[in-house]
């Protein structure tokens, strides 16, 4: 008989903290009770399903998530994907299993989600997506987008180099480092930059291959650039820590880096400001990492049910070599 009511009142309770986080999963009505809460300050889950730890610009972009779940009052379950899809996915089901309030995760690449989404959707899970896209075109998978403008950075660098070579009609030999393959980083920084590049038939990409964001794989990779092609004017790293890595291999070919070949990277970490700082690098194009404080505001409106915009897009600057001198001091990553 005991045991009959008490799993009676568990059915009761469960099915109150489903049709609270269905209030919230819906957009609709707003949350009251339950572990969504108002959005005025009630502790809610978030599950975070991280890429990994492949740069410098990640790093700061997980201790940004977890300060501020801390300061929010926000119960954070994280977990890293290294840099796999599958994990992504594996602990997107795991936080589905366990109820949590709201996901957010940053997806490895940006193909393949509408299966798990779908099941978060009819858990009445709502998802954010913070710092990557998907390509599903069913949008109403996910609550709201924050990050970067991945075109708009490619579109930068490439406005730097024009302007770099405005005055040359010598060919100019470009060497590009990809992201990691698939993801929304590569794919749209690749195509920015390409879009600004090509109204000059003087620029020309003679090698272009995956560094994968990290630093081991932009040095390798740009080694084998070295060895094919002599004759490289510039090279254009998807992220800092590729550049880095490059640095070393350009080095190590006894070219001088930021002079023998210009370098235009992405993000503006610590150790790529250092560099630019040094004239090892031409100019970084910043993308920020600090999406937690934004992030955890949206999660609690999600979780209330209130309407949050389809995309908040990061603001973001350039830096010259000159600048970086300015602002290394100051550089929070
Ligand atoms: O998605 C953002 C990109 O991912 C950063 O530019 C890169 O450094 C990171 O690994």
């Amino acid at each position: 008989m005991f045991k009959r009511i008490s799993a009676m009142v568990l059915a009761g309770l469960t099915a109150m903290s489903l049709a609270a986080c269905g209030d919230a999963g819906s957009g609709g009505s707003g949350g009251s009770g339950g572990s969504g809460g108002s959005g005025g300050g009630d502790a809610i889950t978030m599950g975070f399903a991280q890429v990994g730890a492949e740069s410098g610009w990640r790093t700061a972009n997980t201790k940004s998530v977890q300060d501020a779940a801390k300061s929010a009052g926000v119960t954070l379950k994280f977990s890293d994907a290294q840099q796999k899809q599958e994990n992504q996915i594996k602990a997107i089901r795991s936080y589905i299993q366990q109820r949590v309030d709201v996901i957010a995760f940053s997806p490895v690449v940006e193909s393949g989600w509408d299966t798990v989404l779908k099941e978060a959707k009819d858990a009445n899970i709502p998802v954010i997506l913070t710092d990557r896209a998907v390509d599903s075109a069913d949008t109403s998978l996910y609550k709201t987008f924050l990050g970067s403008d991945f075109v708009e950075e490619g579109r930068k660098a490439g406005q730097w180099l024009v302007e770099e070579y405005q005055d040359g009609s010598e060919t100019v030999n470009i060497v590009e480092l990809q992201g990691t393959t698939g993801s929304a980083p590569a794919n749209d920084r690749k195509a920015g930059f390409q879009e600004i590049i090509q109204a000059d038939p003087k620029f020309k990409i003679i090698a272009s291959q995956t560094g994968d964001f990290t630093r081991a794989k932009g040095k390798e990779v740009m080694e084998a650039f070295l060895k094919a092609h002599p004759d490289i004017d510039v090279l254009y790293a998807h992220n800092d820590d590729m550049g880095l890595g490059a640095i070393e291999a350009i080095e190590g070919a006894g070219k001088v880096p930021g002079q023998d070949i210009k370098i235009i990277t992405v993000d503006a970490v610590r150790d790529g400001m250092q560099a630019l700082a040094d004239g090892k690098i031409n100019f970084i194009v910043e993308c920020s990492p600090l999406l937690g404080p934004q992030l955890m505001d949206l999660a609690k409106k999600v979780v209330a049910g209130q309407q949050v915009p389809a995309r908040v897009v990061t603001e973001e600057t350039t830096f010259t070599q000159e600048q970086a001198k300015q602002v290394l001091s100051t550089r929070q990553y």
